[in-house]
């Protein structure tokens, strides 16, 4: 009788045991063991035609001139393919990326944060190339940055007549067209970049003059060292903190010898296996932490010109850079765009509904995080934002971006969070060896009579960042 018993109880046991197995472990293995995509630190590498191989960043004048022609073809062709694993990777990014988007029809009292990418010298018609339509658009922000890629020298001649130039220098015009009323929409641009001595030092210095003068902070190139690295400004309560740096200059020669106090980012070009230096940028989250900034933001002039994806050792770095503790960081320096990401900290995901959460967990970026923030939070990266004005001339140069993302404080997080908002495409519509004939700055949507062949670079464009119809 008791052997029954015994025999019994045993049977429950054991059912019971295989229901848990059952249950538990897959879920288990759905949050612990799922095989995610091992990019960056793995992937498939590209066989590489010589152009496409071609990255100038960081070469001497010489160098670059020996390799003139890959560099064109590249400018011509721009290379358009990652690994299978990179590529898979931002597919799963982008698609957890649009569900923290906020539609354009919803109504938000959020502080609203407009950024773009490279505001390039462009040679004539400062005074007549904005479109109304997209000056009127970039008012509704409460702030607005992006990286400037000239110098505005008022010592030195801008040029009129070539399609481009290797050393820029623009008319105040590039910036005061998207002024109203001789107030400017830009709250903070970005100096770091390899253009920033194109008119030596005396340019630059004349470019910060000007900003000054019309009230936009800058960072990433400081006249005197004792000045701090980043800036700060304020909108609704919130303390926002914006730093900029740069992977170097085109004069390789001055680089240590300018008497300009240069951020730059040390070991990313010409790229290698060397890990890049971020102590900078961690450096400067700390002080931003310790100064009470609310939201932090890092502008990185990084990556390689003419290329649709981020190397794997951007993505690399971009991780890395988020881990300090930024909340943005926006790419420019490619010209044209490039995917963005979210990633996660402190288990963030755990607060958002399961579907979502297990999407995360699956396929998302989760990191740990470096900064002193033990609380749930989340960083965008965007790997590069293109071009917003420029005189560049093949398509994918001239499209730019105007992206939004809206930033609120959270109390249960104990700092601000945000939500992607809407973006719009901008199109440089110039006839680029006709330097009279008419250049606009529109909106992609404004466009008229666009070929199929732009309509297909454009949908190329889209896929790639995720925008939505
Ligand atoms: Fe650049």
């Amino acid at each position: 009788m008791t052997k029954k018993i015994t025999k019994k109880i045993s049977v429950a046991l054991l059912l019971l045991l295989i229901l848990a197995l059952v249950e538990v472990v897959p879920s288990w293995a759905r949050n612990h063991c799922q095989i995610r995509n091992p990019f960056p630190h793995q992937f498939t590498p590209l066989v590489l035609k010589k152009w496409e191989r071609f990255q100038g960043e960081g070469l001497s004048l010489k160098q670059q001139l020996l390799n003139a022609i890959p560099y064109f073809k590249k400018e011509l062709t721009i290379r358009k393919r990652a690994p299978i694993e990179e590529v898979q990777y931002f597919k799963d990014q982008t698609k957890i990326l649009q569900k923290f988007s906020i539609s354009a029809t919803e109504q938000t009292k959020m502080t609203r944060l407009g950024f773009v990418g490279d505001l390039m010298w462009i040679r004539n018609q400062w005074d007549t190339f904005l479109d109304p339509a997209v000056r009127d658009y970039i008012q509704k922000f409460d702030v607005f940055l992006g990286n400037l890629e000239t110098p505005i020298s008022k010592s030195n001649p801008v040029k009129g007549k070539m399609p481009d130039y290797a050393s820029y220098n623009a008319e105040p015009g590039l910036i005061d067209s998207f002024s109203v009323n001789g107030r400017t929409p830009f709250t903070a641009l970005a100096l770091a970049n390899n253009h920033v001595l194109d008119k030596e030092e005396l340019g630059a210095m004349e470019t910060q003059e000007f900003l000054n003068s019309r009230g936009i902070l800058h960072s990433g190139v400081r006249l005197d060292p004792k000045e701090r690295t980043w800036v700060t400004f304020e909108r609704n309560g919130m303390k926002f903190g914006f730093y900029a740096a740069t992977w170097g200059i085109n004069q390789i020669d001055k680089k240590d010898t300018t008497s300009l106090k240069i951020e730059y980012l040390d070991g990313i070009a010409p790229e290698n296996e060397d890990p890049v230096q971020i102590k900078k940028i961690a450096a400067v989250m700390k002080e931003m932490e310790s100064e009470k900034v609310d939201f932090k933001i890092v502008m990185l002039h990084w990556g390689h010109e003419y290329e649709l994806y981020p190397t794997p050792k951007i993505v690399k770095m971009g991780h890395e850079v988020a881990k300090t503790g930024a909340d943005l960081i926006i790419g420019s320096h490619p010209h044209v765009q490039q995917p963005a990401e979210l990633c996660f900290f402190n288990g963030y995901e755990d607060k958002l509904k399961s579907e979502l959460k297990d999407e995360i967990m699956n396929k998302g970026c989760i990191l740990k995080d470096k900064s002193s923030s033990p609380s749930p939070r989340k960083s965008m990266i965007v790997y590069s934002m293109g071009n917003f004005t420029t005189a560049l001339f093949t398509f994918y140069c001239q499209l730019g971006l105007i992206r939004e993302i809206q930033v609120y404080p959270d109390p249960s997080l104990g700092h601000p969070d945000f939500k992607i908002g809407t973006s719009k495409l901008v199109y440089n519509d110039h006839a680029v060896f006709r330097p009279r004939s008419p250049r606009r700055l529109l909106f992609w949507d404004d466009y008229e009579n666009p070929s199929s062949s732009q309509i297909e670079k454009v949908k190329v464009i889209k896929d790639l960042i995720g925008m939505q119809e």
